[in-house]
C-alpha cells in the first residue's frame, strides 16, 4: 500500500487545532494609511492590523497542549526549581555541554558570552553573524567577520549546504589573526544567509581548525533541529539516522552554543548559554546573576523552562520536521514559477525573497527590500522583514555600503499557519509580479545609533 504520509504530495499539517486566535480582517487602503502612519517600518506596526505576520518565526510559535500543560507544573522558586532541572536534563539530552545557563532569549546569552570574550581588536569569525550576535560583539569594541562559502552569497546556487563555512578562509583567518580571535562561531542554520543549513561535514571541519588553533568553537543553536533535518535528507551517510543522534553529534563537536528557544524549542521566550569551560561558565554565572537573574531561572520563569523543556522533545519529531521543510519549499516553489527571484534552495525557518533581483531599477542604498515588504502589507496584509541593507549597511563609523544581498524574508511561524494561509500568499505574489516595477525606493528620515531597521524611519523617494 502506498504509504501516503511519506509521499512528497500534500504533506498535512501533523496536529490538529485545539484552540484559534481570530485574525482582524483589514483592506488595502486601511493598510496603506497605517504603514504611512508607521514612517514606513514594519516593526511599528501594530500586530492587530496584520493578517499573516511573517516578520519572525522568533517566539511566535503555538505551544501544544503538553507544552500548555507543562506551564501548570512550573515552580517558581527563586533558587533550586524542579523546572530547572527539567530544563537543564533536556537540554542535555540534546546538547551534551556541561553547563548550562537559562537566559531570557538568544541574545541574553551572546550579551554574556561577548562580555567575556570580546574587547577592542578582538575578532570573531562565523559563517554569518546574525545582527544580534554582530550588534553584541561591535559593542564590546570587536570585530564580527563573515566567512561562509561563496555559494552562500549566490542566490541561484543550489549548493545543498549553502550556510557551510569556507574552511580555507576560516583557517588562513587564524593563522593571520590567531591570538585575537576568542572563539569561532557557527550558526545553524544560517540565518542571515538565507536559513541555509551546515553539513555535519563542515561542522566537524571547523571544530578540527578550531581545536588546532586552540580556540573554542561556539555554536549558534537557534534552529538545530531544521539543520539536523537537511542534514538527514541531504548528507551522504545521514538519511537513516535518528534526527536526535545527528543533533547530538553537532553539538559533540562544539565547546558550547547559544540558544534562542524561541525558534527550535517551540517556546514563546528563552534561550541558554552552555560552555564546557569551567572557569569561562563560573565567569558566565557571575555576569548572569548581574543582568539576568539566579542561574536557576536565568531571567525566566520556571513555566517558561517547563515549556521548553517540553519543546525540545517535541521539536526533534521527524513527522514535524518533514512538514516544516516542506512548507517552505512549497512557497518557495510556487513563487519560483510565478518568476520571483528567492534564495535558492529554499532554507528551514523562511523564505527568502531577493529583491534586489526582483527590483533591479532599485539601487542598494534606496534598500529594494524596502518597498517589497511595504507593498506585501498594502497589497495583502502580509508582514515581512528586510534583511539587506537596512539591516546590514549601516558602519559603526556612521558611513553606509550595500549588504552582500537585500533579501525580504518571510519567516513561518512554527505550527501556526495552515496550507491555505500560504496559498493565500501566493496569491498577493500573483498582483505584486504585474505591478513590479510601478515599486520606487526609500531614504532613511531617521535612524538610530545601532540595530537601526527596528526603529528608523523610512520615506518614499517618490510618491506612491
Ligand atoms: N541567532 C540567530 C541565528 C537568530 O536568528 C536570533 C534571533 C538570535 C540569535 C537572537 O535570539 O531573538 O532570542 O534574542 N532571530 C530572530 C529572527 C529575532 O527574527 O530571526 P533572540
Amino acid at each position: 500500500m502506498i504509504d501516503r504520509v511519506k509521499r512528497d504530495r500534500v504533506i498535512i499539517e501533523p496536529f490538529r487545532i485545539k484552540a484559534v486566535e481570530p485574525i482582524r480582517m483589514t483592506t488595502g487602503e486601511e493598510r496603506a494609511a497605517l504603514i504611512e502612519a508607521a514612517d514606513f517600518n514594519l516593526f511599528a506596526l501594530k500586530s492587530d492590523d496584520v493578517l499573516i505576520d511573517l516578520l519572525t518565526d522568533s517566539g511566535t510559535s503555538a505551544m501544544s497542549a503538553v507544552q500548555q500543560a507543562a506551564l501548570l507544573s512550573g515552580d517558581e522558586s527563586y533558587a533550586g526549581s524542579p523546572s530547572f532541572f527539567r530544563f537543564e536534563a533536556a537540554v542535555k539530552d540534546l546538547m551534551p555541554f556541561k553547563h548550562v545557563l537559562p537566559t531570557h532569549q538568544g541574545r541574553a546569552a551572546e550579551a554574556i558570552l561577548f562580555s567575556l570574550l570580546g574587547g577592542a581588536g578582538r575578532k570573531v569569525p562565523s559563517n554569518n553573524h546574525f545582527d544580534t550576535t554582530r550588534g553584541n560583539i561591535e559593542a564590546t569594541g570587536a570585530a564580527a567577520h563573515d566567512l561562509v562559502i561563496a555559494e552562500g552569497l549566490d542566490s541561484e546556487s543550489l549548493h545543498p549546504f549553502k550556510g557551510n563555512m569556507d574552511l580555507v578562509r576560516l583557517e588562513a583567518f587564524l593563522t593571520q589573526h590567531g591570538a585575537a580571535v576568542p572563539c569561532v562561531m557557527l550558526t545553524v542554520t544560517n540565518n542571515a544567509g538565507g536559513g541555509q543549513p551546515v553539513s555535519l561535514a563542515n561542522i566537524r571541519g571547523v571544530a578540527e581548525i578550531a581545536r588546532h588553533h586552540g580556540r573554542p568553537f561556539i555554536i549558534d543553536g537557534c534552529r538545530f533541529a531544521e539543520n539536523a533535518y537537511f542534514i538527514k535528507q541531504r548528507e551522504a551517510g545521514q538519511g537513516d539516522r535518528p534526527v536526535k543522534d545527528i543533533v547530538r553529534d553537532i553539538f559533540g563537536e562544539a565547546d558550547g552554543m547559544t540558544m534562542s528557544a524561541k525558534k527550535d524549542a517551540f517556546a514563546n521566550i528563552g534561550g541558554w548559554l552552555a560552555l564546557n569551560d569551567d572557569a569561562l561558565a563560573q565567569a558566565a554565572r557571575s555576569r548572569l546573576i548581574l543582568t539576568e537573574g539566579f542561574p536557576t531561572y536565568g531571567g525566566l520563569a520556571g513555566r517558561d523552562l517547563d515549556a521548553i523543556a517540553q519543546g525540545l522533545r517535541e521539536i526533534i519529531d521527524e513527522n514535524y520536521l518533514r512538514y516544516r521543510l516542506r512548507t517552505c519549499a512549497y512557497i518557495g516553489e510556487r513563487l519560483t514559477a510565478l518568476g520571483v527571484p528567492i534564495v535558492k534552495p529554499t532554507g528551514g525557518h523562511a523564505v527568502f525573497l531577493d529583491a534586489r533581483r526582483m527590483l533591479p531599477h532599485i539601487p542598494p542604498l534606496e534598500y529594494p527590500g524596502q518597498p517589497l515588504a511595504v507593498a506585501l502589507y498594502v497589497e495583502g496584509g502580509i508582514r515581512s522583514c528586510e534583511i539587506g541593507t537596512v539591516m546590514f549597511g549601516a558602519r559603526p563609523d556612521g558611513s553606509e555600503a550595500p549588504a552582500a544581498m537585500d533579501l525580504v524574508r518571510l519567516a513561518i511561524p512554527r505550527r501556526v499557519y495552515t496550507q491555505s494561509h500560504a496559498d493565500y500568499v501566493v496569491e498577493v505574489f500573483e498582483d505584486l509580479v504585474a505591478d513590479k516595477n510601478n515599486l520606487s525606493g526609500y531614504r532613511i528620515h531617521w535612524q538610530p545609533a545601532a540595530m537601526r531597521h527596528f526603529t528608523a524611519k523610512f520615506r518614499p523617494l517618490q510618491a506612491a
